[in-house]
């Protein structure tokens, strides 16, 4: 049993170390000593993170004739989140150990009597409200109070009626929005997992009330076809039907889906049924020619965390050789390779180019000029790689996610064909130079 913990600890301690390494992902605040529950993302992180959302967006926002997309502000008045519920009912159980005055969520802690930190006592369990407070204007009056958003859906509820208004949708359509929430968690954990600022991608689709059975399970189709196009791993998704006494207090149904992180098995994502929760404390309706008269659409809500994707996509894509496997490449022959196996599409760098040798003039000028130049103004995505052996930039590519290593070698000069490398096999193939775009395209696609 230890071994096993010992081995999903490495596990994540190989993934936060690989992010930091290779500049995806950054502990906030670091030359200060970090701030918990804060990460920044790096070059890659922002390139894999982009890959992502743009992901979501095209297939449920570009691709549909019913979805509206919106990008509202991060603070709202104070009468959203009264409305909304959140500030009468968003809190976590926290309770303080008299000894260490660690604090901890009631329900994280396998004995509710004995601080798992120093093993003192706690005091009364609290009702902690998790929403970031703050004051608009120069005085601290409690007229001045306002929230950072702890979910982005109501900026979604209180342009509803803009919406309506601009765009004359039928009923059924939807609203989707992607965008920074805030949640003072008490316990922020497990690297990007559990964090106080993070990024949200969320739907609100409205619906005639008697078909909500039906678009819940539509939607829960379209939410697992998306986890698979990102290339999370299918085989760790598990749904979980959320019962009356732990659903948030607008939902009338939950599923959450459930991944097998290293770290256990712990939410992914949600799909609710809001009913007309949201629309009816906001006081907005709708007039549905269709069904004649003035109406309150009801909602279903799907909903997706940019950094747990992102956790989930990286966990997914992780991979190591078995040891002793010798790559076909022949690159650092002795080390275990790692390599992170991300769809094309989603990969951060979609292929490196090299030279073979950097100090050859001639294979540098090709390799810039015919090769890299052309691809990186069609693809964006590419990388210029011509520092150590070949070999050590196979090893880099790889743990980057880098799908293609093209190399401009001498027989390039002459017969204008590359090698062009499989991240996941190893193996090489020679290909037109004229061909590459096509090629990578092909892939992606
Ligand atoms: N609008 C509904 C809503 O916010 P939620 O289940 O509280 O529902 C939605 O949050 C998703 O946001 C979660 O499934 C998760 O992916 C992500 N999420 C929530 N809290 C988070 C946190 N503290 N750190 C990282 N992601 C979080």
């Amino acid at each position: 049993m230890k071994a096993i913990k010992n081995q999903e600890d490495n596990l994540m301690e190989k993934i936060s170390s690989l992010c930091k390494r290779r500049g995806f992902i950054f502990q906030g605040s670091e030359i200060y000593g970090g701030l918990a529950g804060t990460w920044d993302l790096g070059h890659f992180g922002v390139a894999l993170r982009n890959n992502i959302t743009q992901n979501w967006w095209k297939k449920f926002v570009d691709s549909r004739r019913d979805m509206y997309g919106v990008d509202a502000a991060i603070l709202m008045r104070p009468e959203v989140w009264q409305a909304s519920g959140h500030v009468e009912g968003f809190h976590d159980p926290l309770v303080e150990c008299k000894k260490c005055h660690h604090r901890f969520r009631t329900d994280q802690i396998e004995d509710a009597k004995k601080c798992p930190d120093c093993g003192g006592g706690f005091g009364e369990v609290q009702q902690f409200n998790m929403m970031f407070k703050t004051h608009i204007g120069a005085t601290e009056e409690s007229t001045s109070i306002s929230y950072l958003r702890p979910e982005t859906a109501q900026g979604m509820f209180v342009n509803f009626k803009n919406t309506v208004d601009a765009f004359h949708p039928k009923i059924p359509f939807g609203m989707a929005q992607i965008g920074k929430a805030f949640r003072n968690e008490i316990a922020p954990r497990d690297f990007i997992f559990r964090v106080r600022e993070f990024e949200q991608m969320e739907i609100e689709y409205f619906i005639r009330p008697t078909d909500w059975e039906k678009y819940f399970e539509y939607w829960k189709g379209e939410m697992l076809d998306w986890m698979e196009e990102v290339g999370i791993d299918m085989g760790k998704v598990h749904e979980l039907e959320v019962s009356k006494e732990d659903r948030a207090h607008y939902s009338s149904r939950t599923i959450d889906f459930y991944f097998d992180f290293p770290f256990g098995n712990k939410e992914l994502f949600g799909l609710a049924y809001r009913a007309d929760f949201d629309l009816k404390t906001h006081k907005l309706d709708y007039i549905d020619e269709e069904e004649g008269g003035k109406t309150v659409p009801h909602v279903i809500e799907p909903t997706f965390g940019v950094g747990r994707a992102l956790l989930a996509v990286l966990l997914s894509a992780y991979s190591e050789d078995p040891e002793g496997k010798q790559a076909s490449d022949g690159a650092g022959e002795k080390e275990k390779r790692v390599y992170l196996k991300f769809k094309p599409s989603i990969a951060p760098v979609i292929c490196a180019v090299s030279p073979l040798l950097k100090n050859k003039p001639e294979l540098v000028e090709y390799a810039n000029t015919k090769v890299y130049a052309p691809l990186k103004a069609e693809f964006g995505r590419v990388a210029w790689d011509d520092n150590g052996n070949i070999g050590k930039r196979y090893r880099r590519q790889d743990e980057i996610g880098t799908p293609f290593c093209i190399v401009v070698d001498f027989d390039t000069l002459s017969d204008d064909t590359v090698t062009v490398r499989d991240r996941d096999t190893g193996e090489q193939e020679r290909i037109k130079v004229t061909d590459l775009k096509n090629y990578i395209k092909e892939k992606i696609d």
